[in-house]
């Protein structure tokens, strides 16, 4: 069964992992296909537990860390944050764990943080990334050509967003 927990400072450990899977860097990062190291990941968290802006979740399955999801840039005065995804552990991709956990969020995003609209950034050819997104109502606000360089190849780059459609948030 999928849960979703806060993010933890053991999970450090996990984000290393995560971090440093090809699978996983290929597809986010500044720098794609980089390997993440423990004092950097430490150091992220240590970043992390003082950021007010930021809410990060450890997606589990049962008690087992598979991945993270969270907020960041969170603007109280705009309505609006940044989300990031990650399902890290290769037996967990593509089997519905990236839908529940983006759903879970959404709702935590608009009635928990009161936004009016969530963002992310997503490489064009990240196929089951955009399908999902699309798939739960994110539409493309912009598309940012060959910003991206990996391996001989330039990527396009999408900014996606949804929007809080039920509510007027005061
Ligand atoms: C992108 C990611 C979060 C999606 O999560 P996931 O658990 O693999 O996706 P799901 O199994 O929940 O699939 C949900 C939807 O995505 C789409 N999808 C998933 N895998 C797909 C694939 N291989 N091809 C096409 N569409 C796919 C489908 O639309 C699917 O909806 P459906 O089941 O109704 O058909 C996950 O694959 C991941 O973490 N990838 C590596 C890191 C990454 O790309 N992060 C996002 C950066 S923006």
């Amino acid at each position: 069964m999928i849960k979703i927990r806060k993010h933890l400072p053991k999970d450090v450990l996990f984000r290393v992992k995560w971090l440093s899977n090809l699978n996983v860097t290929k597809w986010i990062g500044n720098e794609l296909g980089q390997k993440t190291t423990l004092k950097k990941e430490t150091a992220w968290f240590a970043n992390y537990q003082k950021d007010k802006n930021k809410i990060f979740f450890t997606i589990c399955d049962n008690s087992k860390p598979i991945g993270f999801i969270g907020l960041s840039n969170i603007s109280k005065t705009n309505k609006n944050a940044d989300l990031f995804i990650a399902i890290g552990d290769d037996d967990y991709r593509g089997k519905g764990v990236g839908k529940i956990a983006m759903k879970w969020i959404i709702k935590y995003g608009f009635e928990k943080q009161k936004l009016h609209k969530i963002n992310l950034g997503v490489i064009k050819d990240n196929i089951p990334a955009v399908k999902l997104y699309q798939s739960l109502g994110f539409i493309i606000e912009g598309e940012m050509k060959d910003e991206v360089f990996f391996k001989g190849k330039f990527y396009n780059f999408l900014f996606m967003a949804i929007f809080n459609k039920n509510k007027i948030n005061p």
